[in-house]
């Protein structure tokens, strides 16, 4: 029989392990709980990280992410998850007026290029933009099937601060599309009718969008330039952004290192931004090269058309120098036809260095430092 006393004793003998086994759940809860928190928190910092943001900012004041000035660039490459995209959609364009639209050609050029420049500051919300974007432009009218026009995309050929450098601007640059059939011209649908438009006049835009042809931040990088024809438009924005006075002032970016513009154009009359490039060069020599190839009033060494691959070739070793600077980025635009011929220039005058194309160029491509944009 047991006395009252074993009882007790008996009880509270039982204490300590319950006092264990409750210690021991309270612990493991607290654990999971506490794995859950921070998996939670990391998936939303992830989500945060990778989600495009529109950035509106002042009309004048552009968006800036501050580069570390000291740092060499990553060479991973980064997501610009600040960069604005898709302000303006083709259901709800925004309707820009014409402020100018001149040519940029010289007598005896061929065919028509022209500059032209829309008016943003009734955009609302304001249609920002950066140096390497492009535009979706509407063309008026109805297709074939008595629809409207499906919009086409044109780089943009000015800084985020516009050409008047006040920051509600934007200028492209156009070819007008020509081409014969069956006897006939055909004229492409946009750009005649971009190359058409008068001063005044509304057209729908969309955009921005891109984020291949962006500049890295960091003031020290290189810059190759390879483009042909109106390729030559996001380059213009940059050179723009690097070298003209007024707008250096506004952007605050002290450009310090090497930019390189190889321009392909079929003849000088249709070099375009001439003065500005000529200028660039008398005030900055250290820090920009132009070197042109004219296809028709130059030979390569095989006597056909001088091509910018062929000055590739001819500059390998000082290019090479350059691409194997990891602050040096190198970006194409223009005809989407000089794709092979600029790989087949790369690949012999890496080979010059010892070293493998095939395998260079996905490496520049995965680093962000490959940046290619044709059409
Ligand atoms: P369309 O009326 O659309 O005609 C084009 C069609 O005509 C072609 O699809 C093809 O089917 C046919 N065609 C074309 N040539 C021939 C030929 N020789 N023989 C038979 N058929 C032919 N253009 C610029 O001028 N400046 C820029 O800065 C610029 N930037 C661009 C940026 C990007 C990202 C992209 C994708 C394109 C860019 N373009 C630029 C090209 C532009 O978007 C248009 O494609 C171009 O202006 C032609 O449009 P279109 O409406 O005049 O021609
Ligand atoms: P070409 O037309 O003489 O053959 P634009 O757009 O003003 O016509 O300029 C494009 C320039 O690019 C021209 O000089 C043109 O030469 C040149 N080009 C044409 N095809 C290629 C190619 N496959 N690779 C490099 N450049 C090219």
């Amino acid at each position: 029989m047991y006395s009252q006393a074993k009882v007790i004793a008996g009880g509270l003998a039982h204490i300590p392990v319950v006092i264990a086994v409750f210690y021991f759940i309270l612990t493991t809860f607290n654990k999971r709980a506490l794995k859950f928190v921070e998996e939670t928190k990391t998936k939303k910092t992830e989500e945060k990280a990778v989600e495009p943001k529109k950035v509106t900012v002042s009309k004048t004041e552009a968006p800036k992410t501050e580069a570390p000035k000291t740092e060499a660039p990553k060479v991973v490459k980064k997501k610009h998850a600040d960069v604005p995209v898709n302000i303006y959609r083709p259901k709800t364009p925004y309707e820009g007026t014409v402020i100018e639209n001149y040519s940029l050609l010289k007598e005896g050029a061929i065919g028509r290029v022209n500059h032209i420049t829309f008016d943003l500051k009734d955009s609302d919300p304001f249609l920002n933009y950066i140096e390497g974007q492009s535009i979706g432009i509407m063309p008026a009218g109805e297709d074939a099937n008595g629809k409207p026009h499906k919009l086409r995309l044109y780089s943009i050929a000015s800084t985020r601060h516009g050409d008047d450098f006040n920051g509600n601007t934007v200028s492209l640059c156009v070819r007008q599309l020509q081409y014969e059939k069956d006897g006939e011209t055909i004229n492409g649908v946009c750009s005649t009718y971009l190359c058409d438009i008068k001063p005044g006049d509304k057209v729908k835009i969309t955009g921005p969008v891109g984020k291949e042809m962006l500049l890295p931040d960091e003031e020290d990088s290189n810059i190759v330039m390879l483009a042909t024809g109106t390729g030559i438009a996001p380059m213009r924005a940059y050179l723009r952004r690097m070298f003209e006075p007024t707008e250096k002032e506004k952007n605050k970016w002290n450009f310090k290192g090497k930019a390189w513009l190889f321009m392909g154009a079929p003849k000088s009359a249709n070099l375009l931004y001439e003065e500005d490039l000529q200028r660039y060069l008398t005030d900055n020599p250290d820090n920009f090269k132009y070197t042109k190839a004219i296809s028709r009033e130059q030979q390569n060494t095989k006597g056909g058309r001088m091509y910018i691959q062929d000055r590739v070739l001819e500059s390998a070793n000082e290019l090479f120098n350059m691409i194997e600077d990891e602050k040096t980025h190198i970006y194409l635009c223009g005809l989407k036809g000089m794709e092979p011929g600029i790989d087949e220039a790369m690949t012999k005058a890496a080979e010059e260095k010892g070293l493998n194309w095939a395998e260079l160029r996905p490496q520049l491509k995965k680093a962000g430092r490959w940046h290619v944009e044709t059409y």
